[in-house]
């Protein structure tokens, strides 16, 4: 399937596009919102990151059709600062992040990240990463998969999964997509068989979190992000579920609210803030959007911006 952005209009107007902008889009994909960012800054310039080559031997063309003023980086986005030092920047006028994986991604039965397609345990978005799902199905210990489980899938049924695991690949390796889901389908009750959605979802998303170490590169990213910011610089986040939007809305909430004082000790001073939030609840996919692309239901629009230097 090709892939339909999520939230382009709405990431890319609070972006607010400068046309001799410095930009990063940190998850190129198939190239949507790098696009819009580029048709914007005719006279800037656009550095995109990616893991996966696919993504940037598909979408260099895309961005040529538009201009010449970008730079694709295969690189994982947690190394943002390390790689603007390469290229002599220091701050940015924008930052965008549509997390997750692409839809060809998803599709490409190959990669193993779907548990509609029958295809050896991978996982990676990196294709030359050296973790992938077969390791840690097959040989992270029952806690281990549970923990997983538990945090990244918020899986209720998190220790009988991982027991049925550990049982089975004492017979053989646990080699495919679908011998997962055969395993995770004989640790769980039939009453929750019964129920909508499918029944490896949590657990697949778990492995693939583990896999491509999402969360921590999402921590660090929004950490080294924020610094990078010129005063009025600007950073908008497109999250798919309820961790990584947590993760987003502490690390914003952090630098741009607040802190809650007590008020019977005396302050020294007033807390300045360095940064205003965009949204204060985030912006979510419209009716039109809804009924056109269905990964735009989980999707969750945050930004935030770098207040003027006084
Ligand atoms: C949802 S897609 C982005 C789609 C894109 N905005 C578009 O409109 O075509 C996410 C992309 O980010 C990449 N990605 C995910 N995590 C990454 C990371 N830590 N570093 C670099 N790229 C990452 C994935 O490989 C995938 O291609």
């Amino acid at each position: 399937m090709e892939h339909v952005s999520v939230l382009l209009n709405e990431a890319i107007e609070m972006l607010d596009v400068k046309k001799d902008g410095i930009y990063v889009d940190c998850t190129l994909g198939r190239g949507g919102h790098s696009r819009e960012i580029l048709k914007r800054c005719p006279e800037g310039h656009l550095y995109c990151f990616d893991l996966d080559q696919n993504a940037i031997q598909e979408s260099t063309p895309r961005l040529k059709e538009i201009g010449s003023n970008f730079t694709c980086i295969h690189a994982p986005f947690e190394q943002l600062g390390t790689i603007l030092d390469r290229y002599h920047i220091d701050q940015v006028d924008g930052i965008l992040m549509d997390l997750g994986v692409s839809s060809p991604q998803f599709d490409d039965g190959a990669r193993g990240f779907s548990y509609r397609e029958d295809a050896r345990l991978d996982m990676r978005m990196d294709q030359e990463a050296s973790l992938s799902a077969y390791e840690v199905v097959n040989t992270y210990s029952l806690e281990q998969l549970q923990e997983i489980f538990k945090a990244y899938g918020e899986e209720p049924f998190a220790y009988k999964i991982a027991k049925e695991i550990v049982t089975d690949r004492e017979i053989a390796p646990i080699q495919t997509t679908f011998q997962l889901v055969d395993t995770i389908k004989k640790a769980l009750p039939n009453a929750v068989l019964k129920k909508k959605g499918h029944p490896a979802k949590r657990v697949f998303q778990a492995i693939r979190i583990e896999v491509n170490h999402e969360l921590s590169q999402l921590q660090t990213v929004l950490i080294e992000g924020l610094k990078r910011l010129k005063p009025k610089g600007r950073m908008v986040v497109i999250t798919f579920h309820s961790l990584e939007d947590r993760i987003v809305k502490n690390a914003f909430k952090d630098v741009a609210v607040a802190k809650k004082v007590d008020k019977r000790i005396p302050q020294i001073g007033v807390e300045k803030l360095e940064y205003h939030l965009l949204t204060r609840k985030p912006v979510t996919a419209s009716v039109e959007e809804l009924k056109n692309n269905p990964r735009s239901h989980s999707a969750k629009l945050r930004g935030i911006e770098r207040n003027e230097n006084e």
